[in-house]
């Protein structure tokens, strides 16, 4: 559902690209046959500039609120699970995880509600990336040592998902998982 408007953009943005460099090759070829293109070449540059930063305005403001970061940002979470990333593993639990002894509990999320995971680090940067049965990456979010990240997620499927580290943080990084359940 999502790739058509995605597709779209994509033209959309090659479709400028395009004219914007076409009339950069046709401007200085015009240049170079005699010296009229270069009559008020500042006049020129402020233009281009001005429709570069008016171009690039309309599709920050079109995009930014589609931002994974603003996903779901008026509902209530049905669920919050704590996690603590420390090398080599994932803690995951209901209740907020103590930093001195930290400790997990298997998780089982429902489906179709809005959960919201509480991501930090004990030690170093890890990545908190969710796969689902297929192995596909469908969300992330970076745990980071002193901050909380809140990621935001609707699981559609049932099944288990996957949790893998995806910043290489140790030796051991690559082994660094853990998984949890949507009913
Ligand atoms: Cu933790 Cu890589």
């Amino acid at each position: 559902m999502q790739q058509q408007p995605i597709l779209v953009l994509f033209l959309a943005l090659a479709g400028i690209t395009t004219i914007v460099f076409t009339y950069i090759f046709v401007s200085s070829k015009k240049a170079a046959q005699s010296e009229k293109g270069m009559s008020n070449p500042l006049k020129k540059r402020f233009w281009f500039s001005l429709i570069l930063f008016v171009i690039l305005s309309i599709f920050t403001t079109a995009t930014l609120p589609d931002s994974p970061y603003y996903l779901f940002a008026d509902e209530t979470p049905a669920k919050v699970v704590h996690v603590a990333a420390r090398q080599f593993t994932f803690f995951l639990s209901e209740k907020a995880i103590d930093p001195a002894s930290p400790t997990g509990e298997d998780i089982e999320l429902p489906a179709d509600e809005l959960v919201e995971f509480r991501v930090t680090s004990l030690d170093v940067n890890h990545g908190f990336a969710i796969y689902n049965n297929s192995n596909r990456l469908i969300t992330q979010v970076q745990a980071m040592p002193g901050y909380v990240n809140r990621l935001r997620y609707k699981f559609k499927e049932p099944g288990q998902y996957d949790i893998l580290c995806l910043e290489y943080c140790g030796m051991a990084h690559q082994a660094m998982r853990a998984s949890f359940t949507v009913k």
